[in-house]
């Protein structure tokens, strides 16, 4: 059985239960319209916790653009039959009022790691997700909480709270899941054309091919300039930015004996599409 909770109070009350019957409990947030991306790490945490919470919330407080908020695709009835059949047992779906009532006035802003790349191109992006996902964990007390690769800075960002408020849960780090062609999902991928559907592959194709050109020792610059050239001959708009940085603290990274991240953002279709692989 999946219920369908909507007030913190209902939450804390039903896993007040749990923890006192000593289960475990994995969190999973999202913002709902979910995928095969969204569905593995449910499977994840179904398969390491006892009990499994899926939040379903388009936070607002992370959405710089207020027409990309209202466009956000809301599928609530279809998202709660996938969750039912992976076996999830809540679903936590909050009005906003109830995450954010009135005066609510606390901010929480990781320095460092959420500055680059989405955090420039997105200002104030990265602090609406790190106040969420703590006000998430702090609702729903889990003890492993679970995140796609997919968001890789978004990973880092919430791996670094975690770390300096000494939260007590544990996150875990999923394999981005992609389309047989190597396009990662997303709920944007339906916003393609069927041409524009057809260009998107080119997107991992062409940083999969400059993280080899690398590794095989070419010049970074020499190799990401090659990627970038090749997305926009085969018709993307708009390479916003395609970087090598350190996998922890997204900094530029020149040594090869830490792990590294190529990181990328590009416009397809008046589609804003992001990717990352390892290097
Ligand atoms: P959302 O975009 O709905 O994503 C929810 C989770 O699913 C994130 O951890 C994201 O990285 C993961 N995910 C998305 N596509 C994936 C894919 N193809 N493979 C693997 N995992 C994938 O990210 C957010 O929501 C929000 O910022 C949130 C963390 C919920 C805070 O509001």
């Amino acid at each position: 059985m999946t219920t369908i909770l909507r007030t913190v109070a209902d939450l804390r009350t039903e896993v007040r239960a749990w923890k006192a019957q000593g289960k475990t409990v994995g969190v999973v947030p999202t913002m709902g319209a979910l995928h095969d991306g969204h569905l593995s790490l449910a499977r994840r945490a179904r398969a390491e916790c006892d009990r499994v919470i899926v939040t379903i919330f388009v936070n607002p407080m992370q959405f710089n653009n207020p027409e990309d908020l209202k466009k956000y695709p809301r599928t609530e009835e279809a998202d709660a039959a996938l969750l039912r059949s992976v076996g999830v047992e809540l679903i936590f779906a909050p009005a906003p009022e109830e995450v954010y009532p009135e005066g609510f006035s606390t901010t929480v802003s990781v320095a460092g790691v959420s500055e680059p790349l989405e955090g420039k191109m997105r200002p104030g992006h990265f602090d609406g997700v790190a106040t969420v996902v703590t006000k998430l964990f702090g609702m729903t007390m889990a003890d492993r909480g679970y995140f796609g690769q997919k968001d890789w800075q978004q990973l880092q960002v919430v791996q670094k709270l975690v770390r300096d408020l000494n939260l007590p849960i544990t996150i875990v780090g999923c394999e981005t899941i992609r389309e047989p062609d190597g396009l990662a999902m997303s709920s944007r991928n339906v916003r393609l054309t069927d041409a524009g559907r057809r260009i998107a592959p080119v997107f991992y194709a062409a940083i999969t091919a400059a993280a080899e050109d690398i590794r095989a020792g070419q010049s970074d610059r020499m190799a990401i300039r090659e990627a970038a050239v090749t997305m926009r001959d085969a018709g993307f708009e708009r390479v916003e930015y395609i970087e090598l940085r350190d996998a922890e603290t997204l900094l530029p990274s020149h040594d090869p004996t830490r792990p590294r991240r190529m990181l990328a953002a590009a416009w397809l279709d008046g589609v804003r599409l992001i990717d990352n692989i390892p290097v």
